[in-house]
């Protein structure tokens, strides 16, 4: 009865064990990236689109440079927002500007509100190319310039560190994933050193096959793995604006690998012992006072020697 409670976690602590035995391929499925969350954001909806609001607070006059992230995986409406509060009434703001890479993209549209000693801009637009990705700034300038930072960025992807090792005629599987963010395809490439191949999963469904249900990851499994096989793959997953690639490192071992890994450590076991046995031998030559001149005799003399300890050893236990 004290015991049942235990029963279901060792039921599962052995199966996983068995699962990753049987997959041979540690399998992070449950692995949030802290990183890689989507920043703050309010939805607000104009017309018939859906605007995402992203806003960036400035607390007074400062040099430091608060920025923002903000991950696209799509083309999207941006209303960005930048607040400036001031502590005393008397500053002076000269101009707003919002720039794009440097650029400036927009001037002086700014709200001032007086009641609550708030300047506050913004700017929107609709990310709909590769050439919009990039950092927006806004700028108010006063005594100093006070600027935020928004940096719009294609999602990142992420794949096993770890290489992976698997033997000829097994099968395998590479895991990609772009956390919460949707590509709209996934294509992998072997390379071997300086060639680059695409992998056609449709041309050799029985070899390559992308066994995930999801759009946000990728798992290309490989059966009946060769020498060939073995290599560097990369995941690329195709966002609406841009690319990201991530790599899965791949060798494939015959099974006489480890054989000659094992037969190594047996020859060295032989070695070992066999100094060990000859380091005891001359010990007890030593020890020995008869002095011995052929070779031959060390056997003999080792029997002796150990009948001997055994003599003693039974006479000793008799006496006690
Ligand atoms: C915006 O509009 C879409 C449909 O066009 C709707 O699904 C969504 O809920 C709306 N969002 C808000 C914040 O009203
Ligand atoms: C609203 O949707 C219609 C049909 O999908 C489209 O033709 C129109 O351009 C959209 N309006 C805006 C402001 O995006
Ligand atoms: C924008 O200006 C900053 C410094 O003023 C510089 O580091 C950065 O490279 C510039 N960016 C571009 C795209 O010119
Ligand atoms: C804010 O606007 C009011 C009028 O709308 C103006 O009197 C005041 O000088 C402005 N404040 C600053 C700091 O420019
Ligand atoms: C100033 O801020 C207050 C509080 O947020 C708001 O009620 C008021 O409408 C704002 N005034 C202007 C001119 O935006
Ligand atoms: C800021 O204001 C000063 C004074 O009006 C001006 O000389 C300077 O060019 C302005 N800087 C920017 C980035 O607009
Ligand atoms: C993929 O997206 C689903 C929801 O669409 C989410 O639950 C899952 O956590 C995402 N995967 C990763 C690796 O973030
Ligand atoms: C890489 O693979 C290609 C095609 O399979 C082959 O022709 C080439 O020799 C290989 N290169 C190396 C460095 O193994
Ligand atoms: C993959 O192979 C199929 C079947 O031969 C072909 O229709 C398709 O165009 C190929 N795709 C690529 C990307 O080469
Ligand atoms: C596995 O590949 C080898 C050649 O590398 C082939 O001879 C064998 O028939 C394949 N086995 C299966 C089950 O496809």
């Amino acid at each position: 009865m004290l015991l049942s409670p235990w029963h279901p976690i060792t039921m599962a602590f052995v199966c996983g064990l068995i699962s990753v035995a049987s997959s041979g391929v540690m399998d992070s499925e449950t692995d949030p990236d802290p990183a890689a969350q989507p920043s703050q954001r309010k939805d607000e909806n104009i017309s018939n689109y859906t605007v995402i609001k992203h806003s960036i607070s400035i607390p007074g006059l400062t040099k430091k440079v608060i920025q923002k992230e903000i991950i696209l995986d799509s083309p999207a409406h941006l209303k960005l927002e930048c607040e400036l509060l001031l502590d005393s009434e008397e500053l002076q703001i000269n101009d707003v500007a919002w720039t794009f890479e440097n650029t400036t993209i927009s001037k002086n549209k700014y709200v001032n509100n007086t009641t609550e000693n708030k300047w506050h801009t913004s700017y929107e637009f609709a990310v709909s190319a590769l050439n919009m990705i990039g950092t927006y700034t806004c700028i108010f300038n006063s005594t100093t310039e006070v600027k935020a930072e928004f940096h719009i960025k294609v999602p990142t992807v992420k794949s096993e560190k770890k290489p992976l090792v698997s033997y000829i005629a097994d099968s395998i599987v590479m895991k990609c994933d772009s956390s919460i963010y949707k590509p709209k395809k996934w294509i992998w490439y072997q390379t071997n050193g300086s060639d680059q191949v695409q992998l056609n999963l449709s041309l050799i469904p029985i070899k390559y096959e992308d066994s995930s249900k999801k759009v946000n990851e990728s798992k290309l499994h490989i059966s009946n793995l060769s020498e060939k096989d073995s290599g560097i793959y990369i995941c690329k997953a195709v966002f609406a604006f841009g690319e990201h690639e991530g790599q899965v490192q791949l060798s494939v071992l015959s099974y006489t690998v480890p054989l000659k890994v094992f037969l190594a450590i047996a020859a060295e076991v032989v070695v070992l012992v066999s100094l060990i046995l000859l380091y005891e031998m001359k010990t007890k030559k030593k020890q020995s006072e008869e002095d011995i001149k052929q070779d031959a005799d060390e056997s003999t003399n080792l029997k002796s020697e150990d009948s001997k300890s055994l003599e003693t050893s039974t006479t000793r236990q008799r006496k006690v």
